[in-house]
Formats: C-alpha cells, structure tokens, sequence
C-alpha cells in the first residue's frame, strides 16, 4: 500500500487553490442551520485536558475537514460527535455537542440511538468476519430497522457506496476477501445501510493506494448529496479537494506541565483556508513550515 509522502501531505498552496474543485457551491460563510456544533466542547483523558474550548458548526450536505498535526484533538472531536469517546476508560466530556439543537450529552439520550444517526468510517477498514451481505445486513438486524426487503436494501447500500458492480456476483463470499480499497467502500455501505443522517470519517484513506483514494473521494463528494460528512484527515490535497470547510487546529504545550492540549485555531470555507487563512499557525501547516 502506498503512503502519502510528504509533497502529498505538503503540497504548496498555490497548487491546492486549484485543486479544490467546488468553488461553485457558493456557501454561506457560516453554515445556516447546522445539523451539528459543538459548544465549549472540552476533552479530558483523566487529568489530561486533550481538547480545550472547541466551538464549531457542521453544515447540511457539506463536507468539514479537520486538519492540524498528530496529537491536536482531531479523532477525540470526532468522536465526540457521536459519543464515541463514552467508550474510551477515563474519557470526560463538557460543554455541548448538539445535534438538530439538542445536545447530544444529555442524560435521557440513548447513545445507541445517537451513533444509529451518526455513523462512523474508521482509518482502517474493519469489516465483520462475514459475508458482504452480511456485513451489510448487520446494522439494519440489530438496530430492529423495518426492512421490507433485505436484498433491495443491501443492494442499495453497495450501490450508494459504488461497489455494487464489484461484489454482485459474491454477496455470500467473505468480505475479508475484498481488497483494502473495496473493503473501506464496504465499510461506508455498512453504515450508510442503516439510513444515518450524519457520516463521520476518520482518515478514511490513509490505509489506501492513491486510486483507491481516489474512489472514496469520489463517493464521497456523491454521498454528500444525502449525508453531511465530517472527515479528519493527514492529506492536504484531500481537505482541499473534497471539503466545502475546513478547521485547523493544533496543540498548544501547557507553560506548567508541558502536556499539549488541542484547540481550534480557524474554521472557514476551505478556499479561503487555503487560499488566505487568516492565522499564521494555519499558514505555517498549510505550506509544511509547521507539521
Ligand atoms: N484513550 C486515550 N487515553 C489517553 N490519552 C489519549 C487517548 N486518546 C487520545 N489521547 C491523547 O489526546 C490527545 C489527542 O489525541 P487524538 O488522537 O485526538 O489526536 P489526533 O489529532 O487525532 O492525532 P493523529 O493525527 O495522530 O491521529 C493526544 O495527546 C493523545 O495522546
Ligand atoms: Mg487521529
């Protein structure tokens, strides 16, 4: 498998204004209506405060980037969104992360309910020791979903995650027989099988070849016709060719203890994060003085 190298992960920023391909979109500088935010969101792993005072909005059926170097908070905000870090010994939780307005974080909400309409693509694909369809299938049986037909619904699922045409002769073969690449398709057909209404990625790509890559970038920019996504990723090139936002955050050394806590230093459309970030942290990432 390739990895990116450093001029995909660096590219200089003239290069990245042309890449991004969707200026077309004429957004809002600000969402309008967020289909979530996070309010003061703050992460402590026991003592450690990993994220401090996060304030962001995701827009309908826009694609956010988060980017910022290794160890800001990237993974720990995204797993926020859907409580993912309940999951995680010793992970504490303030502030607010609100979904349609209501905080995701209070004590009535179920948080099975919550990840059924938030799902999530992990780094490395992980598919369940079953068949494609099973794989599939999974989701819809434990969540009780009503399905009229099961094959209609596995074949709109791998369809919607274009590998359909791949995988229709071998529903019932293990998926562990798929390449890398399918197996991620695969993993974005699982969760869009249960009908989320948001899809957080978490470096999608980064375990894939560049045309493999390629492919999940594709779909994803077909799926965000009918999801909101939120992505972190490593790749530069990638923010800025998918996303419609972008936020960059980085980790800033407590003058006591010397323990990195992440912050958010600038969210804005991505064109203009690439183009003419108004901080010089953003800057410095963006043209690979700073990583
Ligand atoms: N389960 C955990 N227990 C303790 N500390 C953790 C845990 N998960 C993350 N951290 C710490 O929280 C900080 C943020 O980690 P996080 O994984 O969110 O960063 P990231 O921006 O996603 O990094 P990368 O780009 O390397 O994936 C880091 O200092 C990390 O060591
Ligand atoms: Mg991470």
């Amino acid at each position: 498998m390739a990895s990116a190298t450093s001029a995909d992960t660096f590219p200089n920023m003239s290069s990245l204004g042309e890449a991004h391909v969707d200026n077309e979109r004429r957004l809002p500088a600000k969402p309008v209506n967020p289909v979530m935010e996070t309010r003061d969101l703050n992460v402590f792993y026991g003592d450690f405060h990993a994220v401090h005072d996060v304030n962001l909005s995701y827009g309908r059926h826009e694609i956010t980037a988060m980017i910022g170097p290794s160890g800001c908070g990237k993974s720990t905000v995204l797993r926020c969104l859907n409580r993912m870090n309940d999951l995680v010994p010793g992970a504490r939780v303030d502030g607010e992360v609100l979904y349609h307005g209501q905080d995701i974080y209070e004590k009535r909400v179920d948080p099975i309910a919550v990840r059924t309409q938030i799902g999530m693509v992990f780094q490395k694909p992980n598919p369940f020791p079953k068949s494609i369809y099973d794989n599939i299938a999974y989701g819809p049986r434990v969540t009780g979903m009503k399905v009229d037909n099961m094959d209609d619904l596995v074949e709109e699922a791998l369809n919607g995650a274009a590998l359909w045409d791949e995988v229709k002769d071998k529903l019932k073969q293990s998926a562990y027989g798929l390449s890398g690449g399918q197996q991620q398709r695969l993993c974005i057909a699982r969760t869009i099988a249960t009908k989320p209404d948001v899809i957080l990625m978490d470096e999608p790509c980064s375990a894939l070849d560049p045309i493999a890559t390629a492919r999940v970038e594709d779909l994803m920019l077909t799926l965000r016709n009918e999801y909101t996504i939120i992505v972190v990723t490593h790749n530069m090139q990638q923010a800025a060719r998918v996303s419609d936002r972008t936020a960059f955050f980085t980790a800033r050394p407590d003058e006591t203890t010397g323990n990195r806590t992440g912050l958010l230093v600038e969210y804005d459309l991505t064109s203009t994060i690439f183009s003419a970030p108004g901080d010089k942290r953003t800057e410095d990432y963006i043209s690979g003085r700073f990583g």
